[in-house]
């Protein structure tokens, strides 16, 4: 049977304060992803190229035009945007996953640049049903070769920053969506991303799981100094993380505007600075819709 969240919550030792590693939580200057002028269109020939999608020779839908992004070390990005408007496109192709038409996305490792950028966390966690807690953390490591004790000290330290040390036998099956996600959080996290890049993770969840991940999610990254780019079409989530919201556009398909949060988590939704943030959020997002509409 699957633990409820609440069940797992009793069980949750309050521990998270662990000394990963001596980073601190100042977000530095060091750009870690650029993304330059990224163009990307969807038409009936995959392989269509984008001059020949913009000019309109191929049916073709253009969804992103012109991206410019700068994410620096240790920041928490997110971006919010209308169904479509290619927040998982942009997502994707930052984490390599699918190419631009043209332009480029590039990442500063520690070691110099690097193609190797981040690592996605999807709604679903993606986990393997068949592995348990410990052996889907494991699994990257395993095929990255690293020795199997190695493996488990890793694994082992990302389960338990996720709270679930008392679970690594647990098969996947047997947890809550709420624990399914930590898993993800966590065997993400053991690969030592530069990058986390998160499309939508608590979508799936209720309320109050939401809201305890949300607190989760803020410690590790307190924790980690990991620099994260997280997708919500909830505003008050990207309100509530982000050190800046990106607010992404259906009508120009670019990033219109930008917030920066400069307020300490955990924050406060009925706080007058982030209730004046949605209301502007909100104006951008009324203006997006109608000028989509008054292209129809
Ligand atoms: N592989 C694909 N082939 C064709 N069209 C695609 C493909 N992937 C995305 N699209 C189209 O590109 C547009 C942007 O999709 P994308 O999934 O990036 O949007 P999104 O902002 O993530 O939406 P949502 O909030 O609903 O997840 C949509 O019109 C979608 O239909
Ligand atoms: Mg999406």
């Amino acid at each position: 049977m699957a633990l409820t969240d609440s069940q797992y919550e009793g069980y949750q030792e309050k521990e998270h304060e662990q000394d990963l590693d001596n980073d601190s939580d100042i977000i530095s200057s060091t750009p870690i992803v650029q993304v330059k002028q990224v163009f990307k269109s969807f038409g009936y020939n995959s392989n269509s190229s984008s001059s020949r999608s913009r000019s309109g020779s191929k049916p073709s839908h253009e969804v992103l035009s012109g991206v410019d992004i700068t994410i620096n070390r240790g920041e928490f990005i997110t971006i919010v945007g209308p169904s479509g408007c290619g927040k998982s496109t942009l997502l994707n192709i930052i984490a390599g996953l699918d190419k631009p038409d043209s332009g480029d996305v590039s990442a500063r490792a520690n070691d110099g640049l690097s193609t190797v950028r981040g690592i996605m966390i999807f709604q679903e966690g993606a986990l393997f049903p068949w592995l348990s807690v410990q052996e889907n953390v494991e699994f990257g490591l395993k095929i990255a070769n690293i020795p199997k004790h190695e493996r488990t000290k890793i694994a082992s330290r990302y389960i338990e920053l996720v709270g679930l040390t008392k679970f690594s036998r647990y098969f996947v099956h047997q947890l809550s969506g709420g624990m399914k996600q930590r898993v993800a959080i966590a065997r993400a996290l053991a690969m030592e991303p530069e990058i986390l890049l998160m499309d939508e993770p608590f979508a799936a969840l209720d309320v109050h799981t939401r809201e305890m991940l949300y607190e989760e999610l803020v410690g590790i990254h307190k924790t980690t100094n990991k620099t994260i780019l997280f997708v919500t079409h909830n505003i008050n989530e990207a309100l509530l993380l982000g050190d800046r919201v990106l607010v992404m556009s259906a009508a120009l398909r670019n990033i219109r505007k930008e917030f920066a949060i400069d307020l300490a988590r955990p924050r406060d939704l009925e706080s007058p600075e982030l209730y004046e943030l949605k209301r502007q959020i909100l104006v951008e997002l009324e203006g997006d819709l109608q000028q989509v509409a008054s292209r129809r």
